[in-house]
């Protein structure tokens, strides 16, 4: 069964395709880096414009790259939401006609499930498992029972944390997109105690029972460090520090909450396999937070998997999983399906999360 798939719900326009061996054929992804970095953020209509010029050679470079026809698929996945309506509509009406036109199955896909599952085209994970979701526009914990079967056990009350991440590193004058160069800041630190002194953040929601996360603080806390320095540009040694600081008390934060989310899943958990907590979405790309996430998974003897980065960042061959994922299931969707800026994983999500704190 092979799935082609698309994505254009953010900036990358990327188009893969997948089997159900878990091979995968081909992954395209095109950043828009360069039409959005003056502005210092994503520009819906920008992107929107983006993903209508490039999706189409995309697509045939896909099928060029693998070597395969319209007539060797046997389904077509895009995403049909959450995001920026625009390129969602995009990539869902290309989606759509290359169904209707090879008269293929059609799956829209949730971006979120596409993160979801990810780790069982890298992995081969069993059902169900823990998902830390962290993206730009996402901060969630879920229960992962199977397909379409979410639990939310937390999410962010104010900021992503990528966006906490990238609009920190616009406030210390790192280039956009923010999360990997302050990442790269962060490692010029040679004395992190030194920058924990200097350098005091909060670790918001610490302690606190639920899985919740809260992040706009500490990006306030950024700000009035950065505004308490000698005025004018910042110096690298200071950015590197204050760098570092934040990525400690990210790293604080997020362990508090899933350490919650970690016991809770111990005590309902009866399979005989050793489950595992998955991290997904850009910011699992973090070599800090990757690190502190797997430490706290080894006191709990659960198993720690984090997707390769080209597969955590958004990529198609996500979106063609999970559409090998539906179709194996028979979940396919009509062509009058309707792109949706919002659709959470788990419709009782707030009855959930407060449930469990
Ligand atoms: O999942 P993603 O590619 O797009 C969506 O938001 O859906 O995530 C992008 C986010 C951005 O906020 C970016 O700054 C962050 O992931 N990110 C990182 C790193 N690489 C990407 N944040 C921290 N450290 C990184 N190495
Ligand atoms: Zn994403």
């Amino acid at each position: 069964m092979k799935i082609l798939g698309i994505e254009t719900s953010c900036d990358e326009t990327a188009v893969a395709i997948v089997d159900d061996s878990r091979k995968i054929h081909a992954n395209l992804v095109l950043s828009q880096l360069e039409e959005h970095s003056v502005f210092g953020g994503v520009v819906p209509e920008i992107a929107a414009r983006a993903h209508m010029d490039h999706l189409d050679k995309l697509i045939k470079g896909a099928l060029n790259d693998s070597g395969l026809t319209f007539s060797d698929l046997d389904g077509v996945a895009a995403t049909s939401g959450p995001g920026l309506i625009g390129g969602v509509m995009v990539g869902m009406m290309a989606g759509k006609a290359i169904a209707a036109a090879h008269s293929l199955p059609f799956m829209g896909i949730n971006h979120l499930e596409a993160h979801a599952l990810t780790p069982r085209l890298s992995d081969d994970v069993a059902f169900p498992f823990l998902l830390l979701l962290v993206s730009g526009g996402h901060t969630q914990i879920l229960l992962v029972r199977g397909v379409n079967d979410y639990e939310l056990w937390g999410t962010t009350i104010d900021d992503a944390l990528g966006e906490c991440f990238d609009k920190s590193a616009k406030l210390m004058g790192l280039p956009f997109p923010g999360g990997p160069n302050l990442e790269k800041a962060a490692r010029q630190c040679e004395d992190l105690e030194a920058a924990l002194k200097r350098f005091p953040l909060p670790t918001p929601m610490k302690g606190r029972k639920g899985c919740d996360f809260s992040f706009s603080g500490l990006k306030t806390a950024v700000r009035t460090h950065i505004d308490a320095l000698p005025a004018g540009a910042l110096k690298m040694e200071d950015v590197a520090a204050l760098s570092a600081a934040f990525e400690h008390s990210v790293c604080e934060t997020v362990i508090s909450r899933c350490k919650n989310a970690l016991e809770k899943f111990t005590t309902i958990h009866n399979g005989p396999e050793r489950p595992a907590l998955v991290v997904a979405g850009g910011v699992a790309a973090n070599t800090s937070l990757r690190g502190a996430l797997k430490n706290l998974t080894e006191s709990y003897e659960m198993s720690f998997i984090a997707p390769p980065i080209s597969l955590c960042s958004d990529n198609g061959a996500m979106i063609a999983w999970a559409g090998v994922e539906r179709l194996r299931l028979g979940m396919t969707d009509t062509l009058d399906i309707a792109a949706r800026p919002r659709w959470p994983l788990d419709p009782n999500g707030d009855k959930n999360r407060a449930a469990f704190a």
